[in-house]
């Protein structure tokens, strides 16, 4: 299957409203916390870009202004910089900066689901298949859990999910798949289910918070009715576009770090401390010590 055409472009869902860190995301989008020294969405971003994504659509909300500014070029900043001839600072600018048109942002104008927030990107996406990133979802991994799923997708085209073992305890937070026959370096996916009631997931492999999209999903999420937590819920669009289409998995071993939870978000912290060469060892140390 080498016709398939490829994933250019990928989609951001961050109009959420982090309320389990309020007071601090009050002002503050919570895609906008730091692990270490990156916010939150800037580990999605990389993810894409390292899987040779060229445009990055962000699906945002009220109060997300800053996320804009984020990825824009700050101008009198580098321009105070170059002056005080701060050439590291300024290196680390321009490796995180988005060249001009490789961004795109859109309102999620009301709270209405995952879906809802998928097909707020319609237009900017267009007719061609997308990645779809769910950025409170940090991964930790050399070659980048998109990446991985490029692979697949290379070899079977049509729908890509990533996803991981989870204790089957923890299967009513989560999308959980149904898993088929192999396929490629993956697996065909024949079922899925939204936080299934405990004791009933077809499996303890769980959305993760990336795939790989055909855009016909989008007609289908134009008429989704809501479904689990009465939201307009991406999974049920999706097992409804597995009628017509293929679905397959791909199973990241990497390390993922849940950041919509407090104790995911210090697990990331801590977790990517400790791969700083600079600061690792008094890490380790203060660890021990606590
Ligand atoms: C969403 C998806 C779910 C997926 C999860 C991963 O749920 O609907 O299928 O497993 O992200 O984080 P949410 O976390 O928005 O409830």
């Amino acid at each position: 299957m080498n016709s398939v055409k490829p994933v250019k472009k990928a989609v951001f869902p961050v109009a959420g409203l982090g309320t389990r860190f309020l007071p601090a995301t009050k002002s503050v989008p919570k895609e906008m916390l730091t692990v270490l020294d990156k916010p939150v969405i800037q580990y999605a971003v990389d993810e894409a870009k390292k899987a040779g994504i060229e445009h990055f659509v962000f699906v945002t909300g009220r109060n997300k202004g800053v996320i804009e500014d984020h990825f824009d070029l700050a101008y009198e900043l580098q321009d105070t910089l170059q002056k005080r001839e701060k050439k590291e600072a300024l290196a680390v600018l321009e490796h995180y900066q988005p060249a001009a048109g490789q961004t795109s942002f859109t309102r999620q104008q009301a709270p209405l689901g995952l879906g809802h927030a998928v097909w707020c990107a319609r237009d900017i996406v267009g007719n061609e298949p997308f990645a779809l990133l769910l950025p409170d979802m940090v991964m930790k991994d050399e070659k980048g859990c998109l990446s991985g799923m490029m692979d697949l997708y290379s070899q079977t085209g049509g729908n890509i999910i990533a996803t991981e073992e989870v204790a089957w305890e923890e299967t009513h937070k989560y999308g959980v798949i149904e898993k088929g026959s192999p396929a490629g370096d993956g697996f065909e996916i024949t079922g899925m289910v939204e936080k299934p009631a405990p004791g009933t997931a077809p499996s303890n492999l769980f959305i993760n918070g990336r795939y790989i999209l055909q855009p016909e999903i989008f007609d289908i999420l134009e008429d989704q009715k809501p479904g689990a937590g009465n939201e307009i819920q991406l999974t049920d669009a999706m097992l409804t576009l597995a009628n017509q289409q293929s679905f397959y998995g791909h199973v990241f071993t990497g390390q993922t770090f849940d950041c919509g939870s407090k104790a995911g978000f210090i697990e990331a912290n801590i977790a990517f401390a400790l791969d700083d060469a600079e600061i690792a060892e008094q890490i380790r140390e203060m660890l021990n010590t606590m």
